[in-house]
């Protein structure tokens, strides 16, 4: 009950306006991906592609090696779950659940085996004569999921199915979708703009901007090895700090990269001989500066502002050339704002962009 999805140079244009252009992309049976990027890139129409909900304008969608995206949304084998769980709310749970397998024609008890053993999935088992306005948010999102598990699908689509609920919540039903994935086995893609959804559901993930895909890779591959300074910004919390290179030059171990804020440091980059520092920036996370002890050997930061999130801290401040820059410090740190801090920073930490926003991978040599 899981399919490989398949996406060959699908491009989609309203009247004038290119919105995805020439996506290209391989999902394996059983793979969660995450569809990532900022709002407008195109998520929710590539999903809506897949369904069946909207019309491709150049290219093919096959689901277990079958071309789809010529046929009706029903005859593709996809189940779709919708941000606005679009329950009917004058038909009980029960009745939600049943209804799309009895239009199609299904022998009842078949359908019931079907709404029981997806309702004890779920445990919903106890809500199924209640009608959907005496359900709590995240019940409602679990009868949305019911809704689409009895249709037994290839494969689950889920448009931010979880942006309505309140963030405890959100966090728990996120934790019941891993598992749920986990049980199933089905190949499901997941449609978010929460990084963190992102991170902790993808087995891949898929980030989007303007038209393009920009990164596919693993949640480490694409945190550790972000291909482009676009994923570098968008992938971590906070973002990571970008530095405009000056000049560099290059060593036998490595580039030496000058910015006006940290002046000169050893990155242990190697770039290709063509490579050009104009345009250039350096990125370092939060996490990979240190605020080292007033004698210690570092860059001068005056702190701004503390942000205490309890576990750490997240110290803003400005180095002496007005650079802007976030450093990690302990939880217990006593930092304030105003003081006057010494910044060391891991040298193999360091990410390299050229002036096309793209990276210069570490293991390049
Ligand atoms: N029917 C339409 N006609 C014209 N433009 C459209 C139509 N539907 C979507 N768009 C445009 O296509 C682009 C992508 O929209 P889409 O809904 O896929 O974005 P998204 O990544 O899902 O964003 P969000 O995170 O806000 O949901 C947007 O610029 C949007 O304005
Ligand atoms: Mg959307």
């Amino acid at each position: 009950m899981s399919a490989s999805i398949e996406i060959d140079n699908v491009t989609k244009r309203y009247g004038a306006l290119t919105v995805l252009e020439d996506i290209s992309l391989s999902i394996e049976a059983g793979e969660f991906v995450v569809f990532l990027g900022p709002s407008g890139c195109g998520k929710s129409t590539l999903l809506r592609m897949i369904a069946g909900l909207e019309d491709v304008t150049a290219g093919t969608i096959s689901v277990a090696g079958q071309r789809v995206d010529t046929l009706p949304p029903g005859k593709r084998g996809v189940a779709m779950v919708f941000q606005s769980y679009a329950l009917y709310p004058h038909m009980t749970v029960k009745q939600n659940m049943s209804f799309g397998l009895e239009n199609i024609g299904m022998a009842r008890d078949e359908i019931e085996r079907r709404v029981l053993s997806a309702a004890e999935t779920l445990e919903i088992g106890h809500l199924l004569d209640r009608k959907p306005q005496k359900l709590s948010g995240g019940q409602r999102q679990r009868v949305a999921i019911g809704r689409a598990i009895v249709k037994e699908p290839k494969a689950f689509l889920f448009d931010e199915p979880l942006s309505n609920l309140d963030a405890a919540l959100r966090g728990r039903t996120r934790l019941e979708l891993a598992q749920l994935h986990h049980r199933l086995g089905s190949t499901m893609i997941f449609v978010t703009h929460d990084q963190v959804e992102a991170m902790t559901l993808a087995d891949r993930i898929v980030i989007m901007n303007a038209r393009k895909i920009e990164q596919i890779g693993t949640p480490m591959d694409v945190y550790q090895r972000p291909a482009s300074k676009f994923v570098a910004g968008f992938i971590g919390s906070p973002a990571m700090n970008f530095l405009d290179v000056e000049t560099w030059t290059q060593h036998a171990d490595g580039l030496s990269v000058t910015t006006a804020g940290l002046g000169r440091v050893e990155t242990g980059l190697h770039v290709p001989a063509t490579a050009q520092p104009k345009g250039a920036t350096l990125g370092i996370r939060a996490e990979d500066l240190t605020v080292v002890p007033q004698s210690g050997m570092g860059h001068a930061l005056t702190a701004e502002v503390v942000e205490r999130l309890g576990d750490r801290s997240l110290v803003y401040g400005v180095l002496d050339d007005g650079t802007k820059l976030v450093v990690e410090a302990d939880g217990r740190s006593v930092i304030k704002a105003g003081d006057r801090l010494i910044v060391s920073a891991d040298p193999t930490a360091f990410h390299l962009f050229g002036a096309d926003g793209r990276a210069f991978p570490r293991e390049a040599h």
